[in-house]
């Protein structure tokens, strides 16, 4: 059987990457690996979220007798697992837990990285067979090495991410992440089970024509992002309008979508949720660095996501994130 050694499996090129640092350590590189075997054990479910009927509904038993789980609450437990039991991670922030989790051992205590995610983003969507993705972003600890982390590790702005990614359970399965050297894109050859570098240097494009939103808030968005939102329903020969609408309610594949084509996608504040309702910390924050390591941009509709203090580890924040010259032409409605 003749192999192809020109493709790339994500652990190759991690490791090609850290061959050019000398003093790299390889931790990055095995959290990436731990993620990525956490993501392809929740691929496999996801895959059978349709087996439901056969299988048995969440909270109930399934034939084998055993409790079927909610699949964000089995994701979340995949990456948990995957990273506590790893050597690279010191503790996790996540969507499905309250508080954040120390991995209060001696090898957890001396390593160098935490790590956030949204195991299971747009789960909402997993009934109707739509992408659903997992969201996640890694920091470098400032609490002392050798002890506990803390808090404060998590509460870090996004300008600090050294890594952040998504997977997305599609019409393949994607594995997408970013570092301060480009955005990388993986794709699940199921014949192999491995992520193989499918999208090698992701590049946003500056301008798109494609909006991200939903439509059914309208009337309860401010006075400059209505305004935004019908110019992109305009004819204009300079802006290249009227643009196309496309939201799945599924922010990675929105987002995915928009990064790889160009384009815009929003959640601003709303009057029934004035702090917005996306999570900074392990959806925006992430989003932001690989939108913006890509070329494009992204803000709260005031500043940009990555230079805001975090407050607390469930934060929401209004967001807005696409093609440079978009994000531009939105700031000249949301100045006004
Ligand atoms: P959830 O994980 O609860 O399904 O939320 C999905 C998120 C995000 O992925 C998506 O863009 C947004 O919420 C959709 O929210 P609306 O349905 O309010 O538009």
């Amino acid at each position: 059987m003749s192999v192809n050694r020109n493709i790339l499996t994500l652990d190759e090129f991690t490791i090609q990457q850290m061959r050019q640092f000398p003093k790299a350590t390889g931790e990055l590189s095995s959290l990436l690996r731990d993620i990525g075997l956490a993501s392809k054990r929740v691929n496999v479910e996801v895959n059978k979220a349709g087996l439901v009927d056969i299988l048995g509904d969440a909270g109930t038993m399934n034939v084998q007798g055993e409790e079927v789980k909610k699949l964000d609450i089995f994701a979340n437990n995949q990456f948990v697992g995957v990273l506590k039991h790893g050597i690279s991670c010191a503790g996790i922030g996540s969507e499905e837990l309250d508080d954040i989790v120390i991995f209060d051992d001696e090898v957890s205590n001396n390593s160098k990285y935490i790590c956030m995610f949204d195991p299971l983003d747009g789960s909402g969507n997993i009934d109707v067979n739509v992408s659903i993705g997992t969201i996640f972003s890694i920091y470098r600890r400032v609490s002392e090495l050798g002890k506990p982390c803390t808090m404060a590790d998590f509460l870090q702005p996004g300008n600090k991410q050294v890594a952040a990614g998504y997977v997305i359970y599609g019409s393949s399965t994607m594995l997408v992440y970013a570092t301060r050297r480009g955005v990388n894109g993986f794709t699940l050859d199921p014949s192999i089970g491995e992520f193989s570098l499918s999208h090698p240097d992701i590049k946003c494009p500056k301008d798109g024509k494609i909006y991200s939103v939903n439509h059914g808030n309208f009337f309860q968005y401010t006075e400059g992002v209505k305004k935004y939102i019908t110019a992109c329903q305009k004819k204009d020969k300079t802006t290249g309008g009227p643009y196309t609408q496309r939201y799945i309610g599924s922010m990675v594949a929105d987002v995915h979508r928009n990064l790889i084509k160009g384009g815009i996608f929003m959640y601003p504040a709303t009057t029934d949720k004035p702090k917005g309702k996306l999570r900074l910390l392990y959806e925006c924050n992430p989003f932001a660095f690989i939108v913006e390591t890509a070329g494009g941009k992204a803000t709260n509709g005031e500043k940009r996501i990555l230079d805001l203090q975090p407050t607390e580890l469930h934060q929401r924040t209004s967001f807005f994130i696409g093609s440079s010259d978009m994000m531009a032409e939105l700031e000249t409605h949301l100045a006004v």
